[in-house]
């Protein structure tokens, strides 16, 4: 009787076993399964979005407009005034959060084709997450390629770029001189919405060289909660009249002899406060296709001045002697116009704690 008790037993054991079996297998297979078509669902361009609502507009039309005035205008500049009323667009790339600590944002005007900057830039000066334990945090601002480009590809690699890096945000115009002045307001709009605790804002271009440490030090004791707006500022610049330069700006659309005060947009930086009132002023002063002399209209009409500093050279180095001598960028704050080797080489030098700089004292 027992040792037929046993065989039962030993039976009943081992098609327990096997059923166990059997369920795991197939409980590996359904997750198998479920996880390969919800892969293929998951469309590849879905940028990381941690906000799941965002913004969007619909799209904006040309407004009639008196063609006598438009035809003797270069064609930027009649674009710019067919869609000057343009102003809200869409969030199409989104970085990561902005925490609540950051210090110092450097928001980095760039073209979606400016691949290979952005990597020098994530490499070099803007490879710092803290200086002295303040927090920074790099952000790259972009518009939308020109259809004349290969532009799904390129979309692509914006998107892989934007899951890999997280510090890219596009919006849904196209990236253009002339629309520079949109990346502006849509900065400032980003800025109080969703990092409005960062106490200072380096606005720059991609082809500037930042020496963040001499940033953070300058910046180090100042109080975010006052107006502070520093760069290279230009005192009574003269519109420029002549069709055949970039900056070329008709009395039609600029009548004064004078452009306010304002710094060159290659880099400057601002205080929160001062970026909050910027805002409340760019919301209501007519779009200007010269992003950094609107700025200065704005500032204008908060009665902020920007304040002049040596350590910006937004427009290049006008100096005696050797350009690439990197005590000179030691010292200094904000460099135009580097190319991505010259970055990997000044970075290095920057670095350098060896590097024994006489004076710092030109400053
Ligand atoms: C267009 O502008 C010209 C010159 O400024 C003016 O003479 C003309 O009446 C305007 N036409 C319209 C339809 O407003
Ligand atoms: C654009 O946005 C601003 C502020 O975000 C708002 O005041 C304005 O009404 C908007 N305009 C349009 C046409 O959506
Ligand atoms: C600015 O972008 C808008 C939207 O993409 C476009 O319609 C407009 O033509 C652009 N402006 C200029 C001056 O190119």
């Amino acid at each position: 009787m027992f040792p037929r008790l046993k065989t039962l037993m030993l039976y009943v054991l081992s098609l327990l076993l096997f059923g166990l079996l059997m369920y795991l297998h197939k409980e590996t297979k359904s997750t198998i399964n479920s996880v390969t078509p919800m892969k293929e669902d998951t469309p590849e361009e879905q940028p990381p979005f941690w906000d799941a609502t965002p913004l969007t507009f619909p799209r904006c039309h040309s407004k009639p407009l008196n063609l006598s005035t438009l035809v003797p205008l270069p064609e930027p500049h009649r674009l710019f005034l067919m869609y000057k009323h343009c102003r809200n667009f869409s969030t199409l790339l989104k970085p990561s959060k902005c925490e609540k600590d950051t210090f110092l944002l450097l928001a980095i005007k760039s073209l979606p084709i400016n691949i290979e900057r952005r990597i020098a830039i994530r490499n070099t000066w803007g490879k710092q997450q803290d200086i002295q334990s303040k927090k920074i945090k790099l952000l790259f601002l972009l518009g939308k390629t020109d259809s004349t480009l290969p532009a799904k590809s390129l979309r692509q690699l914006l998107s892989y770029e934007s899951i890999e890096f997280k510090d890219l945000i596009q919006w849904d115009f196209v990236d253009n001189f002339f629309n520079l002045t949109l990346k502006e307001i849509h900065l400032l709009r980003w800025l109080n919405k969703e990092c409005s605790h960062a106490k200072f804002v380096l606005k720059g271009d991609d082809d500037v060289f930042i020496n963040t440490f001499n940033i953070v030090e300058f910046l180090d004791g100042l109080n975010p909660d006052k107006d502070l707006f520093v760069g290279d500022v230009i005192t009574n610049a003269v519109p420029i009249r002549n069709t055949k330069v970039k900056y070329f700006i008709p009395h039609s659309m600029y009548s004064a002899p004078h452009y306010p005060l304002y710094a060159g947009g290659g880099g400057y930086v601002m205080s929160r406060k001062t970026t909050k009132g910027l805002l409340s002023s760019a919301e209501t002063t007519d779009l200007f296709p010269i992003d950094d002399v609107f700025v200065g209209m704005c500032l204008e009409k908060i009665n902020v001045k920007p304040q002049f500093h040596a350590g910006f050279k937004t427009f290049g180095i006008q100096r005696p002697g050797n350009p690439f001598d990197p005590c000179l960028y030691k010292g200094l704050m904000v460099v135009h116009k580097l190319n991505p080797t010259d970055m990997w080489i000044m970075w290095s030098l920057v670095k350098d704690e060896e590097l024994r700089c006489a004076s710092k004292s030109f400053l």
